[in-house]
């Protein structure tokens, strides 16, 4: 994945393991892990990898922690470089996430080689939004829990995120249930 992510992965380990255990974690990655180019595609194995040798040191759970990463995504990329896109592409969630594929098939522009994920986002009544969530990588489900959750947060919309369907294979979806709760 782009150095962006691989970045991003590696502030969410230092910040929830502390710079001991990062260190730790880092020690034991087959290449280094202290900075990657943002707009350099790596191996998806190595961002796997990350994740892997976290959890093995810390015995933390690859969804607790992939859902911290989607926290952490929205909560820096809507106060950095990336600012603009979270104004632009709202106001709302359910405008946000209908913006989404644009969103990245736009950031495709500069990062060749991007495999961005997509989404089908419908309303279900007044209190729920349907997410479904088609990807050419595996593993990741919680991630997009923690996106939303995110989400959410920064729209001021608070509300509770379900993971309803898991995908069989590459070609099958994932479907996410965000229900508005009472503010
Ligand atoms: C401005 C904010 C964002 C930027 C700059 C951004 C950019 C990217 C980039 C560069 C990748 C790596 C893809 C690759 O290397 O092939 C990626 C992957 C991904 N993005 Fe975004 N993204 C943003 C916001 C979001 C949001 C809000 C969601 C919410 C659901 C999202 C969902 C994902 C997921 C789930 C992946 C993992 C790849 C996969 O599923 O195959 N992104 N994004």
């Amino acid at each position: 994945m782009y150095g962006l992510v691989n970045n991003l992965l590696a502030g969410t380990l230092q910040r929830q393991y502390g710079d001991v255990v990062w260190r730790e974690i880092a020690a034991r990655l087959p290449f280094d892990a202290s900075f990657f180019v943002s707009m350099k595609p790596y191996p998806d194995e190595w961002s796997y990898a990350m994740v892997g040798t976290a959890c093995e040191l810390t015995g933390d759970t690859p969804e607790n922690l992939l859902r911290c990463v989607g926290h952490r995504w929205v909560s820096e990329n809507s106060a950095g470089e990336y600012k603009d896109l979270f104004t632009i592409n709202g106001p709302d969630i359910f405008t946000f996430l209908s913006n989404l594929n644009s969103m990245h098939a736009a950031l495709g522009n500069q990062m060749p080689g991007l495999r961005p994920p997509s989404f089908l986002v419908q309303r279900d009544g007044e209190q729920v939004i349907r997410v479904r969530y088609y990807s050419t990588r595996a593993g990741l489900a919680p991630l997009v829990t923690g996106l939303l959750e995110g989400l959410c947060d920064f729209f001021g919309e608070p509300g509770t995120v379900s993971h309803i369907r898991q995908r069989a294979d590459e070609r099958d979806y994932d479907e996410f249930r965000i229900e508005r709760t009472a503010a």
